[in-house]
């Protein structure tokens, strides 16, 4: 018989921090990810500034988004940034032959981006081609973006428009390699890797965080390819390294890439299906960490899964190479899983990029394309809840699950939890995944007391339930009560549902709190990005 689940947090026992960019975000020259999702053009009747969406920039800030990837994934391989530069009116056009063989005028380019990100508050994380560009064109893009002095290309971003420099912290050296980006193998594209990191040179301050295009999900041998690559395998110091992280990708589905199902209708089966192969994150972190662990023990070179999320059949009557599909409180529960399993792994993780930001694959925001109404999707609101992770210190915890739902021989647990603090304050998400009964979950707290609690919980009518202009808040979430019994927290969390409890730490001192606040505002504040500390 099934019982309780039941978290043991250790209040006391703090591990690494989890960088806030396992919350990043990624936006491809895809379907209408960037056009109708960010940029409507300043003579649009939806209100923008600059032609970027006012709603769009207004509810990304609610989730302090850390840093947006861009141009691609499998675009990055045949975008020529020169093309997207300059007078709008003379931007020379080209096709996009990855997504729905459509014709890209080129309006959104590199200034356009810089001034998103600024809107976000977020930092640049731009993917250079290797596919189809050159190293000059690489090391130009990167001199045109940061170089401060009299440089040709400093001065040709002076004559479009842009006087100061801009920061670039990250650059992604390519796009999945081993497929659109080129078919390469992997010894072959790692000594591309090093050749073209060699010239993304990090001018007058702008420390560059290069992130050479890593593994196709379970590929764990090109990881290793990687690795072996690096000439001065094994030091502390990641300044020897042409590459300082190393990224993967992983989508979830329930059903396999001909047919990867339906994102709103879908089956008991499937629903297992899906969870399942959400938790399979955690093996494949583990495989990738431990690989790198062989080559890189002190941890210097930064894991970074810069694709994940759901990946479904697109809705119907919509173009197949645009990815547009719904998200429903089954996409929020695979967020939440694998934000567990990133908090359980943030020693290595140094970003996660979810695909992709707006109308494209497990997004934030869907846009209507006739009526421009705005939907906040359940996924957002993992995000949202989720926030306070960035930043904090992973709690040890211990995850009893109480009950099990077997899948294809394997046990799930139907309980997914993870804790983190910062600043005096304790963040813990926790999910119910089962899909018939309310559990009553018992938050078992040692070594220390948490005040001022207060809890949300996300969910829905369904696990299929989901947002549209009709019902904007089918899934939001709402305030949940929380209990104190015999020194322990108890709460009732539905069917499907995900929440999150927050407090404060007691007995923490003011001064203590703002002396850490402090501090961690001014690592923050740095230039350089400090990932894997
Ligand atoms: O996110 C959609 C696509 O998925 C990306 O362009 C590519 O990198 C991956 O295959």
């Amino acid at each position: 018989m099934a019982s309780s689940p039941r978290l043991v947090v250790n209040l006391d026992i703090a591990g690494p921090t989890i960088s806030r960019h396992i919350y990043g975000h990624f936006a491809e020259h895809l379907g209408r990810c960037i056009y109708g999702g960010f940029w409507v053009g300043e003579n649009s009747e939806i209100p923008n500034t600059r032609g970027i969406r006012n709603d769009v920039v207004g509810a990304l800030r609610e989730l302090r988004i850390p840093n947006l990837r861009w141009p691609g994934g499998c675009f990055a391989d045949e975008y020529h940034w020169r093309d997207g530069v300059g007078p709008r009116e003379q931007r020379p056009r080209m096709v996009n032959s990855h997504w729905g063989d459509v014709v890209e005028d080129n309006s959104f380019g590199t200034h356009e981006f810089m001034d998103l990100c600024e809107m976000l508050g977020a930092d640049a994380y731009v993917n250079g081609n290797v596919g189809s560009g050159t190293v000059q064109e690489m090391s130009e893009w990167i001199e045109y973006l940061t170089r401060a002095d009299d440089s040709p290309m400093a001065a040709l971003r002076r004559q479009n428009g842009q006087d100061e420099p801009w920061k670039v912290p990250f650059f992604g050296i390519g796009n999945e390699p081993w497929g659109c980006g080129g078919h390469f193998r992997a010894e072959a594209y790692a000594d591309v890797a090093r050749q073209y990191s060699t010239f993304v040179r990090s001018h007058n301050g702008n420390e560059v965080y290069r992130i050479a295009a890593g593994a196709n999900a379970d590929d764990v041998a090109w990881t290793k390819a990687l690795m072996e690559a690096l000439p001065d395998k094994g030091g502390a110091d990641r300044k020897p390294f042409p590459y300082q992280g190393i990224s993967l990708h992983y989508y979830t589905m329930s059903g396999h890439w001909d047919a990867k199902g339906s994102a709103t209708e879908f089956t008991e089966e499937e629903y297992w299906k899906t969870v399942k192969a959400a938790y399979h994150i955690e093996t494949l972190l583990s495989a990738h960490s431990t690989m790198m662990d062989v080559y890189d023990p002190h941890k210097a070179v930064g894991l970074v899964l810069d694709e994940w999320g759901t990946w479904w059949d697109v809705e119907p009557g919509t173009n197949p190479g645009f990815l547009y599909q719904q998200n429903t409180v089954r996409d929020a529960l695979v967020a939440a899983i694998h934000f567990d399993s990133f908090h359980r792994h943030a020693d290595r993780l140094v970003m996660a990029n979810i695909a992709q930001t707006v109308n494209v694959l497990q997004a934030m925001l869907l846009t209507d394309p006739e009526s421009g109404a705005l939907v906040k999707t359940p996924t957002f609101h993992v995000f949202a809840m989720n926030a306070g992770h960035q930043d904090a210190a992973v709690l040890h915890t211990h995850v009893d699950s109480g009950a099990s739902h077997e899948v294809d021989g394997a046990r799930l647990p139907t309980f997914t939890a993870s804790a983190s603090t910062k600043d005096g304050q304790v963040l813990i998400s926790v999910a119910n995944l089962g899909l018939e009964d309310e559990s009553e979950v018992v938050l078992d707290l040692r070594g220390g007391e948490l005040e001022h609690v207060e809890a949300l919980v996300l969910g829905g009518d369904s696990v299929a339930a989901f947002n549209a202009p009709a019902h904007p808040n089918a899934v939001a979430p709402r305030p949940l009560a929380v209990k104190e019994r015999e020194g322990q927290l108890v709460l009732r969390l539905p069917a499907h549902s995900f929440a999150t409890v927050r407090g404060t730490l007691a007995g923490q001192a003011p001064a203590a709190a703002a002396a850490t606040a402090a501090v961690a505002t001014a690592t923050a504040a740095g230039s350089k990005p400090c990932l894997n500390c």
